[in-house]
């Protein structure tokens, strides 16, 4: 069997769980705020239907999810748990009755970012003689899908005439919670509390006002709202280094393998692909098979480590599709089949998403979503 896999501790996920309700509490003691897990595209790499199963025994308030596919597919796995869509209805390619009839059947909670979605959603909703469940979604400056808050206004009292949709919630995203200087974020949040505020006193309420992702959560205490949508946090990650340290978290995802390759190579010989690494002396070389067809990518050539034994060794040459190589140096106690960490933390050794995601120029939630389906995930209970 290949070695390669991403082990996966349920407990970690766990105790950030318990960590994120901690923080919460601790900021408003005198409200039990909801927590909407964020498990959009596989659980950020970690698996869908795992990592749901336990955020719901551990009493998660709901499931965030991207699309109608993901929640279908989450609702096979988790029959009881509300699960909310954040994305919009691709109305086009349905057969629309058919669809919104499966829709309420698997009890989906949906987001209406456009008056066409909610006259559908509506419509159909009364000719299958049901009420279909939704959350509000206004853009406040993300500029991605959802009512323009300048015009939002009118958009949700229009929406309260359709008499087939429970308005459940409403809510807006943050396009800078996670940064040092607020003022963006203060921005948006002034801009929906203002439009709560006016909605409010012409007598539009709703049950659940959400806002807060996981920069929002460690950074802007007066965003939680009624309830939090976390999904770096839980996982482990900070989204920013301005965040870091806010709570006590860590990665519950171990990326790991085996050595299973050593050979002796001469001063002055190249490693791997395109010639870009060449030794200064005779060492010992290991072959781990992970690559860049495993999400293990070719931008840490050269620049990543892994741990070996509590000991760090450089990635030499270019990453390939399926193997790396490493410089075990001019001896070596390292021997095949001992485990490698390549991205995670174990004891006191840390090599994180955010780490490698540095090297490779872009955010660690880049780095655990690449994790390739061909890895295995091993659920642990520890
Ligand atoms: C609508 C929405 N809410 C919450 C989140 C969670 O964000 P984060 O992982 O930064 O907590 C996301 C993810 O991007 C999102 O799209």
């Amino acid at each position: 069997m290949n070695p390669t896999r991403a082990e996966i501790s349920l407990k970690r996920l766990e105790d950030n769980y318990n960590e994120i309700r901690k923080h919460l509490q601790k900021a408003k003691p005198n409200k039990k705020i909801k927590i909407c897990a964020v498990v959009k595209a596989n659980a950020y790499g970690h698996g869908l239907r795992e990592i749901s199963q336990k955020l719901v025994s551990l009493g998660v308030d709901y499931l965030g999810v991207a699309n109608y596919d993901e929640a279908i597919k989450l609702r096979t796995h988790i029959p009881k748990a509300k699960i909310l869509v954040f994305g919009t209805l691709i109305h086009s390619k349905l057969k629309p009755a058919a669809y919104v009839s499966k829709l309420l059947k698997y009890n989906l909670v949906a987001t209406v970012a456009s008056l066409s979605t909610a006259k559908f959603l509506d419509f159909y909703s009364k000719k299958l003689n049901r009420k279909f469940k939704v959350h509000i979604k206004i853009d406040t400056g993300l500029k991605r899908i959802g009512f323009d808050v300048k015009r939002a206004f009118k958009n949700v009292e229009q929406i309260f005439n359709y008499k087939n949709l429970e308005i459940e919630g409403i809510f807006t995203h943050f396009a800078t919670s996670e940064s040092r200087d607020k003022s963006f974020a203060r921005l948006q949040l002034n801009k929906f509390n203002e439009l709560l505020y006016n909605l409010k006193k012409a007598g539009m309420e709703f049950p659940i006002v959400h806002c807060a992702n996981s920069g929002a959560i460690l950074n802007i205490k007066d965003s939680y709202f009624d309830m939090v949508r976390p999904g770096l946090i839980l996982y482990g990650y900070f989204p920013s280094d301005e965040t870091k340290h806010k709570i006590n978290i860590k990665p519950i995802m171990n990326l790991k393998s085996k050595v299973t390759f050593i050979k002796r190579v001469d001063a002055n010989t190249s490693i791997s692909y395109g010639r870009k690494y060449f030794t200064d002396r005779k060492v010992f070389i290991g072959s781990i098979p992970i690559g860049y067809g495993d999400g293990y990518w070719r931008a840490f050539s050269g620049k990543g480590k892994v741990f070996i034994n509590h000991k760090t060794y450089p990635i030499v040459g270019a990453i390939t599709m399926d193997w790396l190589m490493i410089n075990l140096g001019v001896q070596t106690d390292v021997r095949i089949g001992d485990d490698v960490l390549l991205m995670g933390m174990e004891n006191s050794n840390y090599i994180g998403a955010d780490t490698l995601a540095k090297i490779a120029g872009t955010i660690p939630y880049e780095i655990i979503c690449a994790v390739a389906d061909r890895v295995p995930r091993v659920y642990l209970d520890y």
